[in-house]
């Protein structure tokens, strides 16, 4: 079969490889791709996921494209979805209306409020004056988010009543995010470890993958600035019963509340979660695959993804048993020197060719071919990625690859799975 993955992430090289695993896949196309995903796909660079939907829709109809695959959370809270379904081509990841529980934190908190899905104390506002009001009465530090999706930039933890303030009025009154920050949710701050959780689900039931954490400071011992992840490690382990209490006490009754609204979620689901002295409670909800956690979550699987896929969209899950290896999988990011502020692209980066230890994997973030040059494209570069028996091993192999690679000014953490 013909497979398609929309995206240009280390989560897409990360699926195309998975992908290319399977005894059922002939041909992968990428769109836009990443000079990683070279070898392995047929890759379309000019196309803009957020905005040529019709023509990807049109370039799937004419190479007769058996199944896609979307990555990011802009096309699918575009309605990418939707446009596949209408053209009767197969797709897989949640329609428009469902992909909200990303794209409006005020429609995931109503969601969560009114199915008892634990998650932090809340209010939300269209109004600045009303907004500026209520952080008067709160107790600091204290959360404030842009309704939309801002890139991963729309959330502050703010300490006082000044930061706030001034938070609002960037978000409401100066439009920083535009139309996403129209509304805002203002939400207690919570204390606690948090991890990550994927659920394949097809509307129905959901069958968890194994749970991950990702690094989001820039600097070692989770100092430095937040990025969009330099690192990740899977499985978290935890007792069996809190699993359960994650999959019948938020999994579900989200997909149930969903369902509710006629936005039955077929995709994955990735909820953020806290595990606070009350319990675990919701962070967020997002629409997909995480990133960087898929490229420590796939490497574990051993069911063919394809057979996963089309059970999810075929509303089949339920007759599927996915197996998971008894492993442990790491990701060191290397970023661009600078992010996540400014960064130079296009810097040559060499080492990628040579002989990798059994176990590595190298998935590419933000690099491009030019000239037959493989260099930077993005703030996070590369994901190196080892599997072995333990996290110490599996950190050893991952940091002994990473010697033979080197960009101008990269950067990377050294703890990641220690
Ligand atoms: N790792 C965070 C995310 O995928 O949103």
């Amino acid at each position: 079969m013909k497979v398609l993955v929309i995206g240009s992430g280390g989560r897409e090289h990360t699926l195309v490889w998975k992908l290319s695993q399977s005894k059922k896949v002939d041909k992968i196309y990428a769109i836009p791709g990443n000079g990683g995903m070279y070898e392995m796909a047929e890759c379309y660079p000019l196309f803009d996921p957020e905005k040529d939907i019709d023509q990807i829709v049109k370039f799937a109809r004419e190479n007769k494209v058996d199944l896609t695959v979307v990555g990011p959370e802009d096309p699918l809270s575009g309605g990418i979805v939707d446009a596949f379904q209408k053209n009767r081509l197969k797709v897989f990841g949640p329609i428009k209306k469902a992909a909200q529980i990303e794209a409006s934190k005020c429609f995931a908190k109503r969601i969560m409020n009114q199915n008892n899905v634990p998650t932090g104390r809340f209010a939300v506002f269209a109004d600045l004056k009303k907004a500026l009001t209520h952080i008067k009465t709160i107790k600091y530090p204290t959360v404030i988010k842009a309704d939309g999706l801002a890139k991963g930039k729309g959330v502050f933890i703010v300490n006082t009543f000044s930061q706030a303030k001034n938070v609002l009025d960037d978000i409401m009154k100066k439009k920083a995010f535009g139309p996403a920050g129209e509304k805002v949710v203002i939400e207690e701050f919570l204390q606690g470890k948090e991890t990550t959780v994927l659920g394949f689900s097809d509307g129905h039931t959901v069958s968890l993958m194994p749970l991950s954490r990702d690094y989001k400071r820039l600097k070692d011992h989770n100092k430095g600035p937040n990025t969009g992840g330099m690192g990740a490690f899977a499985p978290v382990r935890i007792p069996g019963r809190e699993l359960q209490y994650i999959k019948d006490k938020i999994f579900l009754p989200t997909l149930r509340g969903l369902e509710k609204e006629g936005a039955k979620y077929k995709g994955v689901l990735y909820a953020g979660l806290i595990k606070t002295d009350e319990g675990y409670k919701v962070l967020e909800f997002n629409c997909r695959f995480g990133d960087p956690e898929t490229q420590v979550v796939l490497p574990l699987l051993k069911t063919d993804l394809v057979d996963i896929l089309m059970a999810v969209i075929e509303e089949k899950l339920d007759k599927i048993k996915i197996k998971w290896k008894k492993r442990t999988c790491i990701a060191v990011v290397m970023a661009s020197g600078g992010y996540p502020g400014k960064y130079e692209k296009g810097i040559r980066i060499s080492g990628l060719r040579g002989k990798k230890e059994p176990g590595v994997m190298i998935f590419h973030a933000g690099t491009k071919v030019k000239d037959n040059v493989c260099c930077t494209n993005g703030g996070r570069v590369l994901n190196v990625t080892a599997v072995a028996r333990t996290f110490e091993k599996a950190s050893k192999m991952a940091y002994n690859a990473m010697k033979d690679i080197y960009f101008k000014g990269m950067v990377f953490r050294k703890d990641i799975g220690s």
